[in-house]
């Protein structure tokens, strides 16, 4: 059997990035422009800045790709591009790109959702094993998602308000520190203690969805009373308690969910899978469970990247799903 190339192209936000995965799971080429240095003094992304940057790059990136994959566009199965949701004038960049290679290479068009994207970051590290339950802890998105076969999403639980990367990044802007927050916080909470008692949303008994804006209201108020009294709060215990908060609800529900769905897989996806914190406690929680496999990808597949919208796109080729040419970008696509 012939190998199979797929390109995948993601814009989502405020990362240009185009990969190249053979056979679903080996990553051939990934390239990511990120433009985060642009965003910092803003402290988070602009989506006029994200958009023409993308237009900047996108060329660029295709050809850095291809010559790293050695491949010509001749020898790629499909275009996988990320149609939503996120950013619509950066998502736009990514799919008019994908739609104008389609059209001049006469190949066929694959649309990804992002967060299927992050889910199957996983599947370039080891093969998926259904039923799975995947926790997705992003910028943008806080799920827990039932999969019982490929291309199968079922959100069992999500966010009512900030996404828990999102809760990082202004807490982070509290304390004084760059955007992206989240990297910061994890590295001062490892050199603080949780000894600040900040509040835990565990909703209705049996919910697995998560709040995460009564947590970061809760330190922003800790910092403005310390002021206020002329107290020092120490940065990293706040840092440490805060994460031990937000660690300690995502940890428990999924350990709910995997008891509760009876899974073989636990798979963790999004940027905030890239916290130290997180990835340790999940270890510890899935440790002595030898009925269920803990599978975390590397940092660089944690954050966005095209090579998860590769091979998500691969597995969605396979099942047929195609795009015509009119597809558009969608900012708020449901999964
Ligand atoms: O998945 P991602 O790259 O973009 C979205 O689709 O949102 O996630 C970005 C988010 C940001 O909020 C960032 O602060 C957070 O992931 N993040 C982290 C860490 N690394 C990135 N949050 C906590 N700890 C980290 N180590
Ligand atoms: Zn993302």
């Amino acid at each position: 059997k012939r190998d199979q190339w797929i390109v995948g192209i993601e814009t989502s936000c405020d990362e240009t990035a185009v990969a190249i995965i053979k056979n679903g799971r080996e990553i051939a080429a990934n390239v990511v422009a990120s433009q985060i240095e642009s965003h910092k003094r803003f402290g988070g992304v602009v989506p006029e800045i994200a958009s023409r940057h993308h237009v900047e790059q996108i060329t660029i990136v295709i050809e850095e790709a291809l010559t790293q994959a050695k491949l010509s566009f001749a020898e790629l199965d499909a275009i996988a591009v990320t149609e939503g949701p996120g950013l619509v004038g950066a998502l736009l960049i990514g799919v008019n790109a994908a739609k104008a290679l389609a059209f001049a290479h006469n190949k066929p068009l694959v649309p990804v959702h992002h967060i299927a994207g992050h889910i199957y970051a996983n599947r370039l590290i080891t093969e998926l094993k259904f039923p799975l339950i995947a926790l997705v802890v992003s910028g943008g998105h806080t799920e827990l998602i039932y999969m019982k076969e490929h291309g199968h999403f079922e959100v069992i639980g999500e966010t009512r308000d900030d996404a828990a990367g999102e809760a990082y990044d202004k807490v982070a802007r509290t304390l004084n520190m760059p955007y992206p927050g989240g990297p910061h916080i994890d590295r001062l909470a490892q050199e603080g203690s949780p000894t600040i008692d900040l509040p835990r949303a565990w909703l209705e008994e049996g919910s697995y969805d998560f709040s995460f804006s009564g947590l970061k209201s809760a330190v922003i108020n800790t910092v403005h009373n310390a002021e206020q009294r002329g107290e020092l709060i120490a940065p990293e215990d706040l840092a440490a308690s805060f994460q031990a908060s937000v660690i300690e609800v995502l940890v428990r529900k999924t350990e709910r969910a995997v008891a509760e769905y009876g899974v073989n897989q636990v798979l963790v996806a999004g940027g905030v899978a890239a916290n130290k914190g997180l990835r340790a406690a999940l270890k510890k929680a899935f440790a002595d469970n030898d009925k269920v496999e803990l599978v975390i990808p590397p940092l660089s597949l944690c954050t966005d990247n095209a090579a998860m919208i590769a091979a998500a796109g691969s597995v969605m080729f396979e099942k047929g799903i195609r795009a015509g040419l009119s597809l558009n970008a969608n900012p708020g696509l449901d999964i």
